[in-house]
């Protein structure tokens, strides 16, 4: 394995005990370049032709307060098959705050667990004190990678084969863009959202498969509110007001803490795909930081996702003097996530829920081609119990409401894994979950694939990668055709 590396990132970062700057999350600062990965175990399909991208949080200076692990800056890593071979590279992307730190040799932007005052610069998006690193979510559309941020950034876009920042996207509205805009592969489309502190406080928007900006409509709700992610079906884009959002009496005062407003239901926005007159659904109060899938079914929309039961856990009261509220909204099973389907009926405007199983599971993939259509199959991922660390994977069939796991040996944590179609494929789960692994007992990573058709087999191929990675939040696949 001919490892090429590039010039060094200036860092300041120091040595510490923090939870998420060690072990699993000790951050990656190396940028390389691996043409022909060496397999550690079984053969490279053949029919697997694409990349993965996994965007992750990796900090390069020394934290101006508490670090949060959503604050790091963001590194994308890639691996590209094609013909039974694989290469690898990871870059961090060059944001605005990036290019700032690194001409001021350190930090100019405190952290979501901050006060505002620690900023030394004016910062992004709704919180508008943080820097946008761009480090939470990636995506391929019109031929090109978009990372993006929580806390609504600028977007940027890379060159998804080189990794090479390229800058913002050029449609992205004043009051930026949110992670997880939502790409539909059958028509080439992008659809988002974002968020603000003033009125409107959300809007809808959707760029063609042309990069044009075609929609962007405001989504009025009472106040500031955090929607973390949307969803789409064939002919709506679906919007959330969730009742867990910045304690407006706080706010007044620049304090950023979430309350869980238990007496306020669940609001789902249904906005038409190409824009128009919103339908709104409410349902029992909860947030959700991700959904699964969404469709169209009769007169419903079905609408799947994570419940959470807890969404404002109480403080882990083992942990280091400061961190014990970030460590339990970190941890999944401090405020359960469980699969859970809502339906809403466009006729009469009632909603229905279920709950479609009781373990505690978040950070789903489905087959992208499935997406805002019927679906059968859900990948989703299992966490340590304390940490946000993944440490298997459960397949659930929607149909039968069974599901099979592959759970990872003691000390080894996966990023997420998105469905990869195998080459001409017809069936729905026809294909591989491509996850990185983190060795905590070796000191190094891989790359992973799983027979989605039969996860319990475990791994059918291990690739080593040539460094240790960090942990870190959402990956996607793109076959090579979205590739430009
Ligand atoms: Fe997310």
């Amino acid at each position: 394995m001919s490892v090429r590396r590039l010039p060094s990132v200036l860092t300041s970062l120091e040595p510490s005990s923090h939870p998420y700057l060690n072990g699993a999350w000790t951050p990656l600062l190396e940028e390389v370049d691996v043409d022909d990965l060496q397999v550690i175990s079984g053969t490279i399909p053949e029919d697997i032709d694409g990349i993965y991208l996994r965007n992750t949080e990796n900090p390069v200076h020394q934290p101006l307060g508490r670090y949060h692990p959503f604050d790091g800056d963001g590194m994308v890593h890639q691996i590209a098959f094609s013909g039974g071979k694989a290469s690898y590279r990871n870059r961090f992307v060059r944001t605005r705050g990036f290019a700032a730190e690194q001409e001021a040799q350190g930090s100019l932007w405190g952290g979501l667990a901050d006060p505002v005052h620690l900023a030394k610069r004016p910062g992004w998006g709704a919180h508008g004190a943080l820097k946008d690193s761009s480090s939470t979510d990636i995506v391929v559309h019109a031929g090109k990678a978009l990372s993006t941020f929580y806390q609504c950034g600028e977007g940027y876009r890379l060159d998804p084969l080189t990794l090479e920042t390229e800058g913002l996207a050029p449609w992205v509205p004043i009051d930026g863009i949110s992670a997880h805009p939502k790409v539909d592969e059958a028509t080439g489309e992008l659809m988002f959202f974002n968020y603000s502190k003033h009125p409107p406080y959300l809007h809808y928007g959707l760029v063609g498969a042309d990069d044009r900006l075609k929609v962007y409509q405001p989504v009025p709700v009472a106040g500031p509110r955090l929607p973390h992610d949307m969803a789409f079906t064939e002919h709506y884009a679906i919007l959330n007001d969730l009742p867990a959002f910045w304690d407006a009496n706080l706010l007044e005062r620049n304090i950023h803490a979430v309350r869980f407003h238990e007496g306020l239901p669940s609001r789902f926005a249904i906005v038409p795909r190409m824009g128009g007159e919103v339908r709104w659904f409410e349902a029992a109060p909860t947030y959700v930081l991700h959904w699964l899938n969404a469709y169209e079914e009769g007169d419903e929309i079905v609408l799947d996702g994570y419940f959470q039961e807890d969404p404002t856990p109480e403080p882990h009261a083992d942990a280091q003097p400061g961190y014990g509220h970030m460590m339990a909204y970190l941890d999944e099973h401090s405020f359960k996530p469980k699969l859970h389907r809502w339906r809403f009926n466009l006729k009469d405007g009632t909603t229905r829920e279920e709950r479609l199983d009781e373990r505690i599971m978040e950070f789903g993939m489905i087959n992208a081609r499935h997406a805002g259509r019927p679906y059968r199959y859900g990948y989703s991922t299992v966490t340590k119990p304390g940490w946000f660390l993944f440490t298997g994977f459960v397949k659930t069939d929607l149909l039968t409401r069974q599901s099979t796991s592959y759970m990872l040996p003691e000390g080894v944590y996966a990023s997420e894994a998105p469905f990869a179609p195998r080459v001409g494929s017809l069936d729905e789960d026809d294909g591989y979950l491509v996850s990185f692994l983190i060795d905590e007992n070796q000191g190094r990573s891989e790359c992973v694939l799983l027979d989605a058709r039969d996860i319990t087999k475990g791994p059918i191929c291990r690739i080593a990668l040539p460094h240790k990675i960090s942990s870190g939040t959402h990956a996607v696949w793109a076959g090579r055709d979205m590739l430009g």
